[in-house]
């Protein structure tokens, strides 16, 4: 880590001071058993998850990639012990580790975590007419993520949010010849979601305890 992102480190440990963490998403998010573990969002992005299904009331929501359920606990205690959580993950090992973390946090009576490809588990979903998300998180592989994105779309209400989790990935995203799967992913959901009359939004590059990233944050338009 250069001298400039322990800058950026060390201010995110600062701007913390404004999160309430509890031994069970401290737990969430130092879960090395997982099989990536550290990508989960920060602290000061979990508030931002948090905050953001509270502002508009979210009693639903469906997350794409669950890990270790750091930012499903913030997203199950948004909503509150009336509303759902929907996390969809594909490996069974980080889906048991996540179920053992939602039972510590408290929330495990309201989330469900479905195993298997996101792709096919949310078209399933689209396909059976689920009840619509008041908001949906897109955090899982970006290769998926034009798909992920669509369906996110489909399966949310009017008025509801859509916050994809972007990888900046050291600026490679501007490469319009990348062969990086990932890159392509971001490239073409960013694409689509611009051109679409669907939905309506911002993104922001972040700089922070997990380097340079991004989010997008999409409004699923009346
Ligand atoms: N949202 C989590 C971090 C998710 S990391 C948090 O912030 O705490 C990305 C997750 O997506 C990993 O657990 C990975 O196993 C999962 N994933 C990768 N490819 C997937 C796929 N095709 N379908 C569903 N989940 C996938
Ligand atoms: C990766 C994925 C993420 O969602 C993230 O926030 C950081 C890194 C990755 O696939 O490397
Ligand atoms: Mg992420």
């Amino acid at each position: 880590m250069d001298a400039e992102e322990q800058r950026w480190q060390q201010v995110d440990a600062w701007l913390g001071q404004l999160i309430d963490e509890d031994e069970a998403l401290v737990a969430a998010r130092t879960n090395e058993r997982v099989t990536r573990p550290g990508i989960e969002v920060t602290p000061l992005a979990g508030g931002l998850l948090g905050l953001l299904a509270r502002a508009i009331g979210a009693r639903r929501v469906l997350e794409f990639g669950t890990l270790a359920g750091y930012s499903t606990i913030w997203l199950a205690r948004a909503v509150g012990e009336q509303g759902r959580v929907v996390s969809l993950e594909l490996d069974q090992r980080n889906a048991a580790e996540a179920r053992a973390n939602l039972e510590r946090a408290g929330v495990s009576a309201w989330v469900d975590i479905w195993c298997g490809p996101a792709a096919q588990v949310s078209t399933r979903m689209v396909e059976g007419g689920v009840q619509p998300f008041d908001l949906a998180f897109v955090d899982a592989d970006k290769a998926n993520l034009p798909t992920y994105l669509e369906n996110a779309i489909r399966l949310t209400r009017p008025g509801g949010l859509i916050v994809l989790d972007i990888v900046v990935r050291g600026g490679r995203v501007l490469d319009e010849k990348s062969d990086d799967e990932d890159v392509r992913g971001v490239q073409q959901a960013i694409t689509a979601a611009s051109r679409d009359p669907r939905v309506e939004g911002t993104a922001l590059q972040t700089v922070g305890a997990k380097g340079w990233d991004g989010l997008a944050i999409l409004r699923r338009v009346d």
